[in-house]
């Protein structure tokens, strides 16, 4: 290990994350009990200009008279490139009770995003003396953003998750693409010659270097890697496709911009029972090996050794946290 700690983030539940817009009270209302691991409560591109104002009035209710049962609670605010920011924050944050745990921040290109914000969120805080601190999720979907991202994952203690975010990652890379997440059919390799003389094309994964990227930098600083929206929302095959895609690659959970995505990212991300299994067998199995001054041990025809030991405590803590959640 380094000498340098990884300090984990305040732990929560992410398997599901689910978009409601601010302009829509019914909307919030039911999702409200919807179960979500996380609702976000949307302020930013849900909403058009003209509703801004009306939208943050309606969260600030929603924050103060809504049962979100075990849900956490989230804002995303508008960016800090707009007039509507500094409001959304302070409005929100002198207007309402305890229940909000999260803010996101759009569209952060630099790590002095996280730390204006940080600083407008701490004068709120203590102004108002509220008692718990309000936790940051980052979505990261801009070039600057991905340019800057591992120092935007160190920017501030309050840093929970990253999120990439597909849609305006693709509108600022300028990606050929209008649909939101999932592969394109521009982006395959065309095999040479097979057996049988034709060739084929092989889909490949588009966004596989932004999230892997996300992924790398939030958990080299303790955060949750998040993966965003997929826009179809007829076609569950093609969001669990995704998710198990995101899941592979490390991250703790995906966006539902439809109540219908919310099973789909929940069952995706809870880890299969086997696999909880097997890390449980592992633990016990090195126990009983370093018990005896052994460091590697085969379990099932398969070697074991620490760094097993790591996957496999990982898996049996993820495993924990969420029979806490359901408990
Ligand atoms: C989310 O905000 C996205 O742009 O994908
Ligand atoms: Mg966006």
């Amino acid at each position: 290990m380094s000498f340098t700690l990884v300090r984990p983030a305040v732990p929560r539940v992410n398997r599901s994350e689910l978009a409601v817009p601010g302009s829509n009270p019914k909307m919030m209302e039911k999702a409200a009990t919807s179960g979500a691991d996380v609702i976000f409560l949307d302020l930013e591109d849900a909403v058009a200009p003209d509703d801004k104002v009306q939208a943050r009035k309606n969260i600030i209710v929603a924050l103060n008279t809504l049962d979100f049962g075990a849900s956490a609670v989230s804002v995303r605010i508008n960016g800090l490139d707009t007039h509507y920011m500094y409001r959304d924050v302070i409005d929100i944050l002198e207007q309402t009770g305890e229940r909000l745990d999260l803010i996101m921040i759009p569209k952060v290109g630099k790590p002095d995003d996280v730390y204006a914000l940080d600083m407008l969120v701490t004068q709120c805080e203590t102004a108002k003396g509220r008692t718990k601190r309000i936790g940051f999720e980052l979505i990261i979907e801009t070039a600057l953003g991905m340019q800057n991202v591992e120092t935007i994952a160190a920017a501030s203690p309050r840093l929970e998750s990253l999120h990439f975010g597909v849609a305006d990652y693709a509108a600022s890379t300028g990606a050929r693409t209008t649909v939101i997440g999932g592969p394109s059919k521009d982006y395959v390799v065309l095999t040479d010659q097979l057996a049988d003389g034709a060739r084929q094309n092989h889909w490949g994964d588009m966004w596989h270097y932004a999230i892997a990227r996300v992924v790398v930098a939030a958990r080299a600083n303790g955060l949750r890697p998040i993966d965003g929206p997929f826009g179809n929302i007829q076609d569950a095959d093609g969001y669990r496709a995704g998710a198990r895609r995101a899941a592979a690659l490390g991250c703790e959970g995906k966006w539902a911009i439809h109540p219908s995505q919310l099973a789909l990212a929940n069952e995706t991300f809870n880890p299969p029972k086997e696999e909880v299994d097997r890390a449980t067998r592992i633990l016990e199995a090195m126990k009983e090996a370093q018990a005896s001054g052994r460091g590697a041990i085969t379990l099932d025809g398969r070697m074991i050794d620490a760094a097993s030991v790591r996957q496999a405590e990982v898996m049996v803590a993820k495993a924990k946290l969420l029979a806490s959640k359901k408990a």
